[in-house]
């Protein structure tokens, strides 16, 4: 059974640099298989989805930008905070007039760049919008992925909504507050965080975990990246480690190859096997860290090339088989 199949809407976050923007595109190219429909979405204005698709700066509108292996499509949306505010402006008060009064006056950039608590409200209000959509409002999506804000920031910006709570005790701004929270705090929630094998990001990794439970939003997988393939076998690493490979089998090996085995040559590449042991005992115990914070855990390679659209369905596949809409229960949605 897939994991996480009743979850409309995936949150990725992660510290900066792990692979965000990677792991969210391949978990909505993913979740799209089968001939379902799903929207990648991001919020920090930095075209990352665009980049990573090749294609031009994405406009606030979703638009198509990949296609699943067996059918299936991926839209994507940059979310800009202005003109959610406008959009919510007209949503909530028909103020689409008003909207574009105070964008003259430039009060729409004050608003959304003095009080990132307003901006980032309107953000993951629209975030909202698309996961809970109605069939009149535009297409509807099986799963939502949002490329989030980093681990650092993830809590605070997720929970934004609860501090409108304290300003609004009733009225519309209050009950839409309410719902994007309720929606949060669902299980059609998951929030998965992206981690490599390296000290700061497993550190980061567990505290944004801790953030998380602590405001109550769903912590959903670990996804640990940029895995490389151990290159010796468990037994021998801490061998290795310590500079003392078995020297006739290193002898055997270069001979294989065609190389002379030659006391410096045997030498450097001991040292060279030593460095490289290390870091993967290093990488073990970092990942019995993530692994003892009990959550589905699942691993992505290290690829050697600039990530794009071919890597992209090899991650693809590799979540495919952890993560899947549920085949039977629902309909797509189209
Ligand atoms: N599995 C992988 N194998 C090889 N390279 C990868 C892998 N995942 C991501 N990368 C590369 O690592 C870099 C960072 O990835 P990405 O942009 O997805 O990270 P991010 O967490 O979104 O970064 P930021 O914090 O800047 O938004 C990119 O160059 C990407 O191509
Ligand atoms: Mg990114």
């Amino acid at each position: 059974v897939a994991d996480f199949a009743e979850v409309r809407l995936h949150v990725v976050t992660g510290k900066g640099g792990t692979g965000k923007t990677t792991v969210a595109a391949a978990l909505a190219l993913a979740l799209a298989a089968g001939g379902r429909r799903t929207l990648l979405t991001e919020v920090e204005g930095r075209q990352g989805i665009a980049q990573l698709f090749d294609c031009p700066p994405l406009p606030y509108e979703e638009r198509k930008v990949a296609v699943a292996p067996d059918g299936g499509d991926v839209y994507a949306l940059a979310v800009d905070p202005e003109a959610a505010l406008l959009e919510y402006l007209e949503m909530f008060y028909n103020l689409r007039r008003a909207g574009s009064a105070l964008k003259r006056i430039g009060a729409v950039d004050f608003a959304t760049t003095i009080a990132p608590g307003l901006r980032d409200v309107l953000l993951t209000g629209k975030v909202k919008e698309a996961v809970t959509r109605n069939r009149r409002g535009g297409p509807r999506y099986d799963a939502v992925v949002l490329d989030a804000p980093p681990t650092g920031r993830i809590a605070r910006f997720l929970n934004v909504n609860t501090e409108v709570a304290g300003l609004a005790k009733v009225g519309p701004i209050r009950s839409q507050a309410d719902s994007v929270m309720a929606l949060l705090r669902s299980p059609a929630t998951a929030v998965h965080l992206v981690s490599v094998l390296e000290e700061m990001p497993v550190q980061e990794t567990i505290d944004g975990v801790r953030d998380l439970r602590a405001v109550r939003l769903p912590v959903g997988a670990v996804i640990v990246n940029q895995v490389r393939p151990p290159f010796l076998p468990e037994g021998q690493l801490r061998a290795a480690a310590r500079g003392r490979l078995p020297g006739n089998q290193l002898r055997t090996g270069l001979r294989a190859a065609g190389l002379d085995p030659a006391p410096d040559l045997l030498a450097s590449l001991t040292a060279e096997a030593a460095d490289r042991a290390t870091r993967i005992l290093l990488e073990q115990s970092n990942r019995q860290e993530l692994a003892e914070l009990k959550l589905p855990m699942y691993e992505l390679p290290l690829l050697s090339d600039e990530i794009e659209l071919g890597e992209l369905y090899r991650l693809a596949g590799l979540l495919r088989q952890h993560v899947a809409g549920s085949p039977a229960a629902r309909e797509p949605a189209r």
